[in-house]
């Protein structure tokens, strides 16, 4: 049966060492907390470090025999993994990083090489478990560079990837130097998950600017595979939260601390020591609502539950020391013999006790300064079955997208937090009520059960896509037959576009001049065959570098013929170039306000290059030059169209088909092969007759027969046809 892994660095188990033996306590963390759920169905597997360092043999495969009881498989550390891999890139380069916390971030080289090396242990610990038909659903940031190493390990599997934590602007992974292996590492899988649609189009802005692949509504291309790009907020496991507080043992403990607190309004914040938290800011806040405020002294109490997490990191280590100052002074400041503002725990709860905090609080205050999504004000809200009590969430946490209607702050605007507890503090039953309703509705709806459903569907879906462009992809067997029509044809005939068929592109256009191989391709094949240079090249660059070459040549899409054995152009179409100098100036002016842009102006078109142009930038004026010149075309009959970063504005009447088609007439061909790799050539392989070989470079819909995957490819099927004659 086919299985899913789930892999992640940390298993939703920790392990406690203690004299030799161990035991197994549950993580916290919205990742561990949040697949828990899921991981038990079916044949499922969960590959992830249990925690520690352990290095004896024994011990290990005793760990290894327990863990297996739980569905799970352990990936173990050294001290120096930990050291390196998980303190060290994971969590004091890219978490600071990913956070936006980048005084914090440490570039050391050290760092870097241990992330590659474990990244590749847990490669080595998948494959030891995943088997074809297998999904492996990689998790988080500390295992970016795995995708890519299981694709190359296992070309056809089924690979995603979610991330948990923020991706941050371009701006923030351009000063990363391992910032294109990160990258590349993550599109390795098919299916790319974010929590957010802000992290989603970061994501896609960084691999556009750093790997230079573009996006189609979140679909991209790398190395001519499809992925998928896509934003999934993640829920909780909702029914869970919600019963356990009606449950006895809940309601139990609830009456316990309500008893011992008294009868003040209770304020709940629960976090990982973290300085993404924002645990000062938010105690500097109830400070100030103290100070200000003397009428609620001795009627609220905020009960803060820190969990340790990363103690070993100096900049947590400092956060821990800073939190302990300001509750202490705090405390010391306030506190009365029957009152204690904060009630400050340092340590991890079990479940039932979150579960009795959450539901006898009066209000949550969830105010980190960056959260991919933050799960605590969900498990808040879904533990408030009596409806009584307010959210405050940071607006700089993914969840405040979906939970609208929880008092949204600022959480750097100290007052703003301030008043919002205020608020919270006054607000009527009735808000309470309504505003709790609709975010506990949607939190329903959109739990967690919901969510691996909506993403496993996604990545059905991406792989589905796939296997269509893939069902065209021009196989050995293809290949063979072609050449053997090739061999016995009497009379064949080939069309070959030039830029992105024969070599790949280039930033400068002048660049992608033909190397040896390809003239020794174009000649050898030309002895052969017929051949047709088919192109939207202007004539003197074509003619240039095929200067004495038997083949035939069209240029400009057809405008222009020169036979092989001719040595002068002919117009292979009519020109009215009548058009060109009202839609000159509009474009002149898009280039003035484009650095970068540039002109190409051919017999038949004008044509706006954007290539060089700062990406994004010459997007967003290709879509404004479009719509310009689509206004203007419709009254000189002209047609606009978006190439590679181009934008050409032409005659309708005059396409690489229409020439084709002409070149042909009146000859009998028993073998014609079109290549071509963009719109221009679709009208080439729509022209040609039924029995034709058509084949469209890269995988994209295509009227053509068959897809092939780059420029390489082509020369090698080139090669074969000139060995086979
Ligand atoms: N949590 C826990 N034990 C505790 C306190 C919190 O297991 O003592 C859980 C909490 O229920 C939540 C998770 O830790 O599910 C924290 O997830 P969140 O997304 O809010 O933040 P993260 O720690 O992932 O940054
Ligand atoms: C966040 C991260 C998780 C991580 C968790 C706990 O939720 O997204 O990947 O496991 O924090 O952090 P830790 O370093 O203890 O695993």
């Amino acid at each position: 049966m086919n299985k899913t892994i789930i892999v992640s660095n940390r298993l939703p188990v920790n392990l406690k060492l203690k004299s030799g033996k161990f035991e197994f306590k549950a993580s916290a963390g919205g990742l561990a907390t949040g697949l828990g759920s899921i991981y038990k169905q079916g044949e499922n597997l969960w590959i992830g470090w249990p925690g520690n360092a352990v290095e004896e043999n024994e011990l290990q495969q005793e760990i290894s025999t327990e863990l297996k009881k739980l569905k799970m498989a352990p990936v173990f550390l050294t001290k120096e993994d930990i050291e390196l891999y998980y303190e060290g890139f994971s969590n004091e380069t890219i978490w600071p990083a990913f956070h936006y916390f980048t005084q914090y971030i440490n570039y050391k080289d050290a760092y870097w090489d241990a992330y590659y090396e474990v990244n590749r242990k847990f490669c080595d610990a998948i494959l030891a478990y995943a088997e074809p038909e297998d999904t492996i659903w990689v998790h988080d940031y500390q295992l970016l560079l795995l995708p890519m190493m299981l694709r190359e390990a296992l070309p056809d599997a089924t690979i995603a990837f979610f991330q948990h934590i923020p991706f941050p602007s371009y701006e923030i992974i351009r000063m990363l130097p391992w910032r294109r292996q990160l990258l590349e590492g993550m599109v390795g899988a098919d299916l790319i998950g974010f929590h957010t649609y802000d992290d989603m189009r970061h994501f896609l802005s960084a691999v556009g600017r750093i790997l230079g692949l573009s996006n189609e509504s979140g679909y991209i291309q790398a190395d001519h595979r499809l992925v998928n790009v896509d934003s999934f907020p993640m829920g909780i496991d909702y029914d869970k939260f919600a019963n356990a507080a009606i449950s006895q043992k809940t309601l139990t403990k609830r009456k316990k601390f309500k008893d011992q607190l008294g009868g003040q309004k209770l304020l709940i914040t629960i976090d990982r020591l973290d300085y993404s938290k924002g645990i000062p800011q938010r105690i500097r806040a109830f400070d100030r609502l103290l100070d200000q405020r003397e009428d609620f002294h001795g009627k609220v109490s905020m009960i803060m539950v820190v969990v340790p997490s990363r103690a070993k990191v100096q900049s947590y280590k400092e956060l821990k020391t800073e939190i302990d100052t300001l509750v202490g002074r705090i405390n010391s400041k306030y506190s009365t013999l029957n009152w204690v503002p904060i009630h400050y725990f340092y340590r991890s709860f079990p479940f039932e006790e979150l579960s009795a905090f959450y539901s006898m609080s009066d209000i949550a205050l969830v105010t980190p300064l960056r959260d991919g999504m933050n799960l605590v004000c969900k498990e808040f809200v879904a533990s408030k079955t009596d409806q009584d009590g307010v959210l405050i969430l940071s607006e700089m946490a993914g969840a405040s997208k979906e939970l609208v209607d929880a008092i949204l702050v600022n959480p750097n605007d100290i007052s703003a937090v301030e008043q919002a507890i205020v608020a919270a503090l006054t607000m009527s039953d009735e808000e309470k009520k309504s505003r709790i309703a609709s975010m506990q509705s949607s939190l329903k709806k959109y739990d967690i059960f919901q969510w691996v459903e909506v993403f496993m569907d996604r990545l059905a879906h991406v792989k589905q896509k796939q296997q269509e462009f893939q069902s065209k992809a021009l196989d050995r067997n293809i290949a063979a037959e072609i050449v053997s029509k090739f061999k016995e044809a009497e009379r064949p005939i080939v069309f070959l576009d030039y830029d992105g068929t024969l070599v790949g592109f280039k930033s400068r256009p002048e660049d992608a001049y033909p190397d040896e191989e390809l003239l020794e391709i174009v000649s050898g094949l030309a002895n052969r065959c017929e051949v047709v240079l088919i192109s939207g090249r202007d004539k003197e660059t074509l003619g240039k570098w095929f200067e004495n070459q038997k083949v035939e040549m069209i240029a400009e899409h057809g405008v222009w013929l020169k036979r092989g054995d001719q040595s002068e152009w002919e117009l292979y179409a009519d020109v009215d170039d009548g058009w060109k100098d009202d839609i000159r100036k509009v474009m002149d002016y898009y280039v003035l306000r484009t650095p970068g842009a540039f002109i190409e102006e051919k017999h038949h078109s004008l044509v706006w290059h954007y290539r060089k142009v700062e990406s994004g930038l010459g997007d967003l004026r290709m879509r404004e030059l479009f719509s310009h010149l689509k206004y203007m075309a419709s009254g000189h009959n002209l047609q606009v169209l978006e190439g590679n970063m181009v934008l050409e504005i032409k005659r309708p009447d005059i396409n690489k088909g229409r020439a084709a088609n002409s070149f042909m007439r009146g000859n009998e061909y028993d073998f014609i092969l079109a290549l071509g790799d963009d719109w221009t050539d679709e009208d080439t392989f729509k022209a040609m007759p039924k029995d034709s070989y058509t084949i469209r470079v890269g995988y994209d819909y295509t009227q053509a027969n068959y897809n092939i995957k780059n420029p390489t490819e082509v020369r090698k099927l080139l090669k074969q046809l000139m060995g086979s004659k």
